[in-house]
């Protein structure tokens, strides 16, 4: 959600911002703008130019205009305070036009600081973004730094707050709470330039070498020097970091959308998940980064799995392997509402927070939660450096490369391949066997060479999506651990399609929901050859016996299938715990060329962001 990225440096800021607010587009957003320090004969003023929807709305307003600043803040707005217009997008001024600020959170206590500030001062806008403006404006006597961190002191809510005023032309303030903020470093002929944005997504092109800002710091680069205070404006020491990400994983690399790259990444990133993570022979996984001893892992009585949407489907996925290899209890709880519930957590409870941005606002804030009622708190995390990554006492990175489509796909195959290596590692230490571990580990390995193959069938998954592309409606099941298969199968088609879809358990449907099925109404059935597969045959059966139309995911070879529907996927076999790692491929394929055929924004669906930092 939202998206900063501001410059400081000897390039001309504009055409960075404008190319960094392109990489940030697939936060999610409704509005865009630009503010440049631009100096004339002496006498800087800031330029500031604002555009309601795309980031070519703006660059088309900008093509006319001259800036040749060297410093400039930009952002995309994902309006939460204030309907979606111009007057409303980022920068915001104070009363007059010195001090320019963009902002990512929200002001949670605005109207308080507004009665404050009393009669003198005049607001343009509905936003609480502009309160902090005319907030800050209020305390400054000649020092940016010192009246951010003023106004900063009276502020509850969340922010990533970035600043330029037009008395200080080399000088750019940034402050975060709760919001992203990093910053890229750079050194050119001698000269360092800084980048901060929201994520290292529009740093990349320029430098790999970043410093993450933590919560209540206030960083102030200045004639090239760049330093970072708390918000008693004591100086805080920071390491600079490398980030691994390479800048071209972050382009579409010929295909037409992120979605479908990031889809047909998918075997490849799977090996980056499982590198060096296991030892085949002895039929074993470690994950360092769980850092605890094995007496602590034997002390584990309950695992709790925390996430939202996708990741959370992740997450069901590798309940069944905890259960079934560790013989562990396990939960899934949702993000938003594990935050509050009053959790049974203890210090035998061991909590993996799982979540592809590392932003999630609900996800982070279950983290705490958790943390103090004193459980082990660990990350299963994409994006390097992130709040989540941070916050925990250790964790995994998935390695799945920048996931830039909002629609999560191969962040979802990273993290289950995490959880069932997670899983294996404590199933070892308590009751799998050698045999089983080794067998597991194997199949693991087959993994990627059996996704290519159901990536082969793409063409013949889009004649199916042909077909079925004006329904109204659609059911997915599943049962075991196809029933999360099947959730993530509809949350994937109804994001990005917008077709309503709904998934349940195959067992269910005689519960209330067959009554929905008429010629109209298509129900899409995972029925590979698992545990359950006779069970879910059977509810295939019934299903055609009401004439519904039947899509079906069947296992290689399941000829048998073929009296059941005509429209069938069928993917190789592999043991029943890594079925979802091939299922769910299939179903993103499905989704995606629904959504291509009917002609929606593939990579941006309507009213959803990528990165969801508000509660
Ligand atoms: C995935 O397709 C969705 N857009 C969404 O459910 C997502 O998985 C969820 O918001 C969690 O995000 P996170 O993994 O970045 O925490
Ligand atoms: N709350 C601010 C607004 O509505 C910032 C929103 C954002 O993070 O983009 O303008």
């Amino acid at each position: 959600m939202c998206g900063i990225i501001g410059y400081i440096g000897k390039k001309q800021a504009l055409p960075v911002l404008i190319k960094g607010l392109r990489r940030l587009e697939y936060r999610g957003y409704d509005s865009a703008g630009v503010a440049i320090l631009e100096t004339d004969q002496n006498k800087t003023v800031i330029k500031r130019i604002r555009a309601v929807g795309r980031i070519d709305n703006l660059a088309d307003k900008i093509k006319d205009e001259k800036f040749v600043g060297h410093v400039g803040i930009a952002h995309t707005r994902w309006a939460t305070h204030g309907g979606v217009t111009e007057e409303n997008a980022h920068p915001h001024f104070g009363c007059d036009d010195r001090l320019a600020i963009v902002h990512n959170g929200i002001i949670e206590n605005y109207r308080e600081i507004k009665e404050m500030l009393g009669n003198s001062h005049t607001y343009k806008t509905e936003t609480d973004t502009e309160i902090l403006a005319h907030l800050i404006e209020s305390y400054y006597q000649g020092d940016l730094r010192l009246a951010i961190e003023k106004a900063l002191s009276f502020v509850r809510g969340t922010y990533a707050l970035v600043a330029i005023h037009s008395d200080h032309p080399d000088m750019v303030v940034a402050a975060r709470l709760g919001s992203p903020l990093v910053v890229g470093v750079n050194s050119v002929d001698d000269n360092d330039e800084y980048f901060v944005a929201s994520d290292a997504s529009p740093i990349l092109a320029y430098t790999k070498k970043v410093i993450f800002l933590d919560d209540n710091e206030v960083l102030e680069i200045s004639n090239g020097k760049m330093n970072t205070f708390n918000l008693k404006d004591e100086i805080v020491q920071k390491n600079i970091e490398e980030i691994e990400w390479d800048e071209s994983e972050a382009q579409k690399q010929g295909f037409p959308h992120f979605m479908l790259k990031e889809i047909f990444d998918q075997p490849r990133v799977f090996v980056d998940a499982i590198r060096g993570r296991y030892d085949l022979k002895n039929g074993i996984s470690f994950l360092g980064g769980l850092n605890m001893t094995e007496e602590e892992m034997h002390s584990i009585n309950k695992i709790i799995l925390i996430a939202c949407g996708t990741a959370s489907y992740a997450g069901m996925v590798g309940k069944y392997a905890f259960e079934r290899l560790a013989e562990i209890s396990t939960t899934v709880e949702v993000s938003s509402e594990f935050r509050y519930s009053d959790p049974i957590v203890d210090n035998k409870t061991l909590v993996f927070v799982l979540s592809q941005s590392g932003e999630t606002a609900d996800t982070l804030a279950a983290l705490r939660e958790a943390k103090r009622k004193g459980a082990f708190v660990r990350g299963i995390v994409n994006v390097i450096g992130s709040s989540i990554a941070r916050e925990t006492d250790g964790g995994t990175y998935i390695h799945a490369g920048p996931e830039l489509a909002v629609a999560s796909t191969k962040a979802y195959t990273n993290t289950v391949a995490v959880l069932l290596l997670y899983a294996l590692q404590f199933g070892r230490l308590k009751r799998t066997s050698l045999v089983t571990g080794e067998r597991m580990l194997k199949a693991m390995l087959e993994i990627p060479e059996k996704m290519s193959k159901i990536l082969a069938q793409s063409d013949k998954i889009k004649a199916i999506a042909l077909k079925y592309k004006d329904c109204k409606n659609m059911m997915f099941i599943g049962r075991g651990i196809n029933y999360p298969v099947a959730l993530e199968g509809a949350l994937k088609l109804k994001e990005i399609s917008y077709i309503h879809a709904d998934a349940f358990p195959g067992g269910e449907l005689k519960h209330g929901h067959i009554a929905l099925l008429s010629e109209d109404f298509p129900i899409f059935a995972i029925m590979t050859k698992d545990q359950l597969y006779d069970k879910m045959r059977s509810n295939v059966e019934e299903i055609k016996a009401r004439k519904a139309p039947i899509i079906l995911i069947a296992t290689e070879g399941d000829e048998s299938a073929k009296n059941l529907s005509e429209d069938i996927i069928f993917v190789p076999e592999t043991l029943e715990l890594l079925e979802p790692l091939l299922n769910s491929v299939a179903l993103q394929l499905f989704a995606y060329h629904t959504a291509v055929l009917l002609g929606r924004d593939v990579d941006r669906p309507r009213n959803l962001a990528k990165s969801v930092t508000v509660e």
